[in-house]
């Protein structure tokens, strides 16, 4: 307890492997705002768009925020076994299409994904939260190689797959999509959080969840003028909005990749079951689908907790409120 008797938790401490893609740019930021948080490490994927540009874009963002000193590494830049099939079709070839390009102040680290996701979890005094937000690429490493370590990594958080319908097949959610034999052997790997520990306790926050985690333009409209990150995140949603707008006929933007960071901050924003949840990898049609046994028909054990549903105000007042903390102009509230 402080002098003032105030509890003081120490922040949790994050390495948060990505594909910057307009979600995740907002949730590294979304990290860095929320004292609860210690972004210790990014870690970069290709996905989105191709591993050059994921991990120049977890640079600028870092830059706009003014944290440079948080290290990004580039992990490996396609699948495990099928080629890699972008996004660049909704975030742009750049990956972060709607504000001006900028080149980033500094380079990423000259360590791998890996060797960097290995050194922190060899330092670390207690055990250390991977949040991933793109194809589980680089946590399949970490499965595989880094087996010394599991017992440092204190959960797995991702965003990705679904209970029910997919996103980029009617199938499948991206990020399993691109690299299902590496989500693979994530899955097989994971349990439930707080249940036995019998292998990476896995949370999976998947469509049902961020298909209600959208921003509007009148979210872009009300960052617009509150400084050089508002103007930022205002011109991503800019384009990402447009695109959901125009491609779906919705009115917002899900900003998928920001619950799960939101999670971490509010463990009460989203409701979860544990399920055991199995990766399709053979099936032409239903490849990267994530086959979740919300009923537990299938007898097998729980391995995975997941999403099913976000109390989506709380969600966009905590996003818009952080976004803004980031900013320079004073903090005004949502209406
Ligand atoms: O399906 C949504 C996911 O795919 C998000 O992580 C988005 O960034 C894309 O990677
Ligand atoms: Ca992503």
């Amino acid at each position: 307890m402080s002098a003032t008797g105030a509890s003081e938790i120490s922040p949790r401490r994050v390495l948060l492997d990505c594909d910057p893609g307009h979600d995740d740019a907002i949730a590294i930021m979304l990290a860095v705002s929320d004292p609860s948080i210690d972004l210790i490490a990014v870690t970069t994927v290709a996905g989105n768009v191709t591993l050059e540009h994921t991990t120049r874009n977890a640079l600028r963002v870092l830059d706009l925020i003014g944290r440079t000193d948080i290290p990004v590494a580039a992990g490996r830049d396609s699948p495990r076994i099928r080629d890699l099939s972008t996004a660049a079709a909704m975030h742009g070839e750049s990956g972060l299409a709607g504000p001006l390009p900028v080149t980033p102040s500094h380079g990423p680290s000259d360590l791998t994904a890996i060797e960097m996701i290995e050194r922190v979890l060899s330092e670390a005094a207690e055990p250390v939260t991977l949040v991933a937000t793109g194809p589980l690429t680089n946590m399949a490493d970490v499965v595989e190689q880094l087996p010394h370590l599991h017992h440092m990594i204190r959960e797995l958080v991702i965003m990705g797959g679904a209970v029910d319908l997919g996103n980029w097949t009617p199938a499948a959610e991206f990020n399993i999509w691109v690299d299902p034999h590496a989500a693979d052997i994530v899955f097989r790997s994971a349990c439930v959080p707080g249940a036995d520990r019998t292998g990476i306790p896995l949370t999976m926050i998947g469509l049902e969840v961020t298909h209600r985690a959208w921003l509007t333009d009148e979210h872009a409209d009300f960052l617009r003028d509150t400084g050089d990150v508002g103007a930022f995140v205002a011109e991503l949603l800019d384009h990402f909005v447009g695109f959901h707008q125009e491609r779906f006929g919705w009115e917002g933007a899900p900003i998928h990749d920001a619950v799960t960071i939101a999670h971490l901050i509010d463990p009460t924003l989203i409701t979860a079951l544990p399920m055991n949840v199995q990766i399709e990898t053979e099936s032409v049609l239903c490849s990267g689908r994530t086959v979740a046994d919300r009923w537990s028909v299938t007898g097998l054990p729980a391995n995975a907790l997941v999403g099913l549903d976000i109390d989506r105000d709380r969600f966009v007042t905590m996003l818009v409120d952080r976004l803004q903390r980031i900013g320079s102009a004073p903090r005004r509230v949502l209406r």
